[in-house]
C-alpha cells in the first residue's frame, strides 16, 4: 500500500514524491527532524516535538517553510489520509535546495527550505521488547558536540546500532570521558535503590519529549530522579535500566556489555511508567 506522503505543500503518493538533488540534506546533512508518536489516531506529546522543532531550527538559523500552527494540521491531514492508528509522523526540514553545491548557506529569500512529512505504521504498544526487555552493548560516544540539535546526521547511531547488532545486542548506550551520554536513538537511564538517574541536559544529550513527560510523571507519583552522570560500572550495578523515545516509550534493558541487570527480567520501576506513560499519553492525544 502506498503512503501520502506531504512534500512542500503537497500531499503526494510516496512514488510521486521528489526532493532536488543539490537538497543541503542529502549534500550536507543540513537538516532538522521530529518523530511524533501516534496512539488511536492521536498525536502523542505533540507540543512538545513542535517547540524542539522550532528551538533546532533557531539554533541552526535556519527558516520553517511553515508556520508552526499549520505544522499540526499538517500532522493530522497525514495521519488521516493513510489511516494511521498506530505508528509514528516523521518531519523533516532541510536548507532547501541551492542552484550548486556550497558550503555557504544560501539566502533563505531565494532558496526555501523544504520540508517533508511521512507517516509510519508500527505496532507501539504489544512490543516484545517491552516484555522481555533489550540487550545493551557500550560505546564510544563519536558524535559532534551540539546532540541538543535534532539534526539528521545520523550516521555514527546507525554504526552504533549496527555494533550492537554484531554483537548479538539490541541497541548502544555512548559513553564520553567514562560517562554515559545516551542511547542511539533514546534517553537512557538506571534505578539503584528506588532512585531514577539519567544524565542531566545539556548539549551532550538530545532533550527528550519522552523524557520530559516520563520525569514528570516520576516526580508526581513521588519517586526520586537524580539528574547526573554515571558510569556503565554503576549502570551494570543498578537494579534496573530503562530507555525511553518517542517510538520505545519506555523499554526496560536488561544486559549492559553481557552483564545481567538485576533479575535479568524488565524491573517494576521501568514497568510502571510505561504503564503510566500510555495512560497519560492517552487521555492527552491531539
Ligand atoms: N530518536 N536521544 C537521541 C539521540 C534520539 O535520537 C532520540 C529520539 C531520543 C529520544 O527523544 P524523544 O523522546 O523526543 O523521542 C534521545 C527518534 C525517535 C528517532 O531518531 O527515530
Amino acid at each position: 500500500m502506498s503512503r501520502i506522503v506531504y512534500v512542500n505543500g503537497e500531499y503526494l503518493p510516496e512514488d510521486q514524491a521528489k526532493v532536488s538533488v543539490f537538497d543541503r540534506g542529502f549534500l550536507m546533512a543540513d537538516g532538522v527532524y521530529e518523530v511524533t508518536s501516534v496512539l488511536d489516531g492521536k498525536l502523542i506529546d505533540f507540543k512538545g516535538h513542535a517547540e524542539r522543532l522550532e528551538r533546532s531550527l533557531r539554533e541552526l538559523d535556519m527558516a520553517s517553510p511553515v508556520a508552526m500552527d499549520e505544522l499540526l494540521e499538517i500532522h493530522r491531514e497525514l495521519v488521516r489520509r493513510n489511516d494511521l492508528a498506530e505508528g509514528g509522523v516523521y518531519l523533516q526540514i532541510t536548507r532547501g535546495a541551492p542552484a550548486d553545491r556550497d558550503f555557504a548557506f544560501p539566502d533563505p529569500a531565494v532558496t526555501p527550505s523544504t520540508i517533508v512529512l511521512f507517516t509510519q505504521k508500527k505496532n507501539l504498544v504489544s512490543s516484545p521488547a517491552a516484555e522481555t526487555g533489550i540487550k545493551v552493548i557500550s560505546i564510544d560516544d563519536l558524535r559532534w558536540g551540539r546532540r541538543d540539535i535534532k539534526t539528521v546526521q545520523l550516521l555514527y547511531p546507525s554504526m552504533g546500532k549496527m555494533m550492537a547488532k554484531k554483537a548479538g545486542c539490541d541497541d548502544a548506550w555512548m559513553v564520553e570521558d567514562g560517562f554515559v551520554t545516551e542511547g542511539t536513538s533514546n534517553n537512557a537511564y538506571i534505578v539503584k535503590g528506588g532512585r531514577i538517574i539519567t544524565r542531566q541536559l545539556g548539549s551532550e544529550i538530545l532533550h527528550g519529549i519522552t523524557r520530559a513527560a516520563i520525569l514528570r510523571f516520576a516526580r508526581e507519583a513521588q519517586m526520586v530522579v537524580e539528574e547526573r552522570p554515571y558510569t556503565i560500572a554503576e549502570a551494570q550495578a543498578a537494579d534496573e535500566a530503562f530507555i525511553t523515545s518517542a517510538t520505545t516509550f519506555v523499554q526496560p534493558v536488561v544486559e549492559i556489555d553481557g552483564a545481567t541487570i538485576g533479575t535479568g527480567k524488565p524491573g517494576p520501576v521501568a514497568l510502571r511508567l510505561r504503564e503510566i506513560y500510555l495512560d497519560e499519553s492517552r487521555k492527552a492525544g491531539m
